[in-house]
């Protein structure tokens, strides 16, 4: 298994006073190259999720282990070689001063400890690493071949969104987590940010988990979809099972019920 979450705990104080166990003894695995997509009404902790995978939020106790490796009590700064995250907002995750090939470069060397020395000397990508970034651009049919030298922040956000995705897939990380990395960005865009995220969890063969409110993304991405209520899994279905849901189906798991409760009453 590449995931694997044990009795993961965690909660926050209220706005009114007392305390919100949100994770209660939470768990779940995922296999490795498992594509996962995460649904859930708002405020049911899937980003707090990813936040307590990738480290930038504390759990109070429990267990993640990435390939074996307990992530728990690492800094997400060490946790960052081996996982990736592209976030819902076009202008997190990239320097809109920077170039394309510069952002490329920083991500690699983020990723990578042992570049970070050589970082040092030049973050500035050489001849090489910009030929590298080139093919792989053309590889993954991006059509930005010449604009390598264009600062971020002047793409558009579906294009900031794309090589975000790219600067995640740099340095080979075992864990990708996206969290609803398409809702900022128009129906075109939004499609071909999903195919391209498709291509890179196939040609990475790096376990996902993918947060999003897009009942279509729900039902046509990934290999298995959770559903969270509460901080807790209340659906569990591979891409098999998904296919007898509709996406009114779907909209009617939204509530406190438990799905199965739910399904069974539904007859
Ligand atoms: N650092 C924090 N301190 C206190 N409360 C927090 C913190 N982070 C999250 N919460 C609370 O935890 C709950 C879960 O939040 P979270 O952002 O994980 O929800 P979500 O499922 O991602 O929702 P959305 O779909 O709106 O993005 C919310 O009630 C939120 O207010
Ligand atoms: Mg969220």
């Amino acid at each position: 298994m590449s995931l694997e979450i044990r009795g993961l705990q965690w909660g926050h104080p209220e706005p009114g006073g007392g305390w919100r166990q949100l994770f209660e003894g939470f768990n779940l695995t995922c296999a490795t190259g498992e594509f996962v997509v995460l649904i859930g009404s708002n405020g049911s902790g899937k980003s707090t999720l990813l936040n307590l995978i990738a480290g930038t939020l504390p759990a109070l106790a429990g267990s993640v282990c990435l390939e074996g490796r307990e992530l728990i009590g690492l800094s997400d700064h060490r946790r960052a070689s081996r996982i990736a995250r592209v976030m819902q907002n076009p202008l997190d995750g990239t320097a809109p001063d920077l170039t394309m090939a510069e952002n490329l470069r920083l991500a690699e060397c983020r990723r990578r400890p042992g570049l970070r020395w050589s970082g040092l000397l030049g973050l500035h990508p050489d001849a090489r690493d910009r030929r590298r970034y080139q093919e792989l651009l053309e590889e993954l049919d991006l059509p930005f071949r010449d604009r390598l030298d264009t600062p971020v922040g002047q793409l558009s956000g579906g294009q900031r969104q794309t090589i975000s995705l790219v600067m995640a897939s740099l340095g080979e990380p075992r864990l990708l987590l996206l969290d609803e990395h398409t809702a900022a960005l128009d129906p075109r865009a939004e499609a071909k940010v999903m195919a391209l995220t498709d291509r890179l969890v196939r040609r990475l063969q790096t376990t996902a988990l993918m947060v999003t409110h897009s009942l279509e993304q729900a039902l046509h991405h990934g290999d298995r979809l959770v559903m969270l209520h509460d901080g807790a899994l209340i659906g569990d279905w591979s891409a098999q099972e998904r296919r007898q849901f509709s996406p009114d189906d779907l909209r009617a798991f939204y509530g406190n019920v438990r799905v199965d409760e739910r399904q069974e009453r539904r007859g």
